[in-house]
């Protein structure tokens, strides 16, 4: 059995116990269910749903969504339910992980690399426009990096308006981000991200319509056992459902936990005002990382020293993506914006089993690493 390393760690999943889950367990027991949309992941769909109906204040069943085995997989389904084929373009920002850009290969679709704004770190609806009006775009993946929630009023207003589809990858980003009436929304629900379950994603629309193409897509294309047109298995299983289902009673503690360190890092943060802070988006959603800013532009050097000093510090979705071998071939749009952010934004560890005296020495070694 494999020892977990006594490394300091950025981030610890905050998952359900063994006790959690046997009560989901037990129920896939007597179904004898365990995958193609069983009894638990409907169930899960339908809560999870109606969770974010209540949280943003909609109608009830404003929202359909459904399961998937990733959140990389949520993307490339959503690409294809959005009309995306062979050679079209997708608008990505270079600020964000990987899978966003491999999301688009499958479906043999060109990954443009754009630039993102430095106040907010994301590809802006306003970059976008830009974008649309110097090349033939097919859709755009706008992502809530670090669970930055985005303005889904104008999104929808640059979908309307320009006639690009939009898929929001809001993949950390579960109950902050707002859904949108045009837009699909793509959430990951790994291990590490706040709402995590292990392994799987969701993919939610307002449209039913479209969640009910996205079940067939997942399951190989097929409605009635015939294959009309390209899919993949994307299900998720009984199992991740199960605990799907434990981590929607737990959910309510997790954004308590998370709200507590964030707090707490809030205060350490006050006597450092002059020289770093934490970004501002981070008070709009449910952190899933500490991401700081350094007003001297000189990160690789903090992120050095705190590195020898052994603190967990991590320069997650950095550098951009056109600095990745695998993308080095694909074209960029400007990197003024993701440049500046690649020398200013850094990663403190941040998960809910840090205590106030863990979070002040990471303060600490952060001033004396200035
Ligand atoms: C912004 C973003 N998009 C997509 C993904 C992919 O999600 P998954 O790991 O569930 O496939 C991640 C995972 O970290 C992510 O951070």
């Amino acid at each position: 059995m494999n020892v977990p390393s006594s490394a300091p760690r950025s981030n610890i999943p905050d998952m359900p116990s063994v006790d959690d889950l046997l009560p989901y367990l037990r129920q896939i027991d007597e179904n004898r269910w365990y995958s193609n949309f069983g009894p638990l992941a409907q169930t899960f769909e339908t809560r999870f749903a109606q969770r974010m109906e209540k949280a943003h204040k909609l109608p009830d069943k404003t929202l359909s969504c459904v399961g998937l085995a990733s959140g990389y997989q949520a993307l490339t389904i959503g690409l294809r339910l959005l009309g995306v084929v062979p050679n079209d373009k997708v608008l990505i920002p270079s600020v964000t992980f990987p899978a966003c850009p491999l999301a688009a290969a499958p479906l043999g679709a060109e990954a443009i690399l754009s630039d993102v704004d430095p106040q907010t770190w994301t590809l802006t609806p306003e970059i976008a426009r830009q974008a649309a009006s110097k090349m033939k775009l097919a859709a755009v993946m706008s992502v809530c990096v670090y669970g930055f929630p985005l303005p889904a009023e104008e999104w929808d207003a640059f979908s309307r308006e320009t006639g690009v589809k939009v898929i929001i990858d809001a993949a950390a980003a579960v109950e902050a981000q707002k859904y949108p009436e045009t837009c699909l929304v793509a959430h990951s629900l790994h291990a590490l991200k706040p709402f995590g379950i292990g392994e799987g994603g969701l993919l939610v629309a307002r449209d039913p319509d479209l969640i009910q193409q996205a079940r067939e897509r997942i399951n190989f294309g097929m409605k009635d056992h015939i294959t009309y047109q390209t899919g993949e298995n994307a299900k998720m299983s009984e199992y991740h459902a199960a605990v799907g289902l434990a981590q929607l009673t737990r959910w309510e503690d997790i954004k308590k936990r998370r709200q507590k360190i964030y707090e707490t890092y809030k205060l350490f943060f006050e006597s450092l005002q002059d020289l770093t802070s934490i970004h501002p988006l981070l008070e709009k959603t449910i952190a899933s990382s500490l991401m700081i800013s350094l007003k001297e532009g000189n990160a690789l050097e903090v992120f050095n020293r705190l590195q020898q000093q052994n603190v967990a510090v991590h320069h997650t979705y950095l550098p951009p993506l056109y600095e990745h071998p695998a993308f080095a071939g694909l074209e960029v749009t400007g990197k003024e914006g993701a440049n500046e952010i690649k020398h200013k934004a850094l990663g403190l560890p941040f998960h809910a089993f840090l205590s106030d005296e863990e979070i002040g020495k990471i303060v600490q070694k952060l001033r004396e690493s200035l």
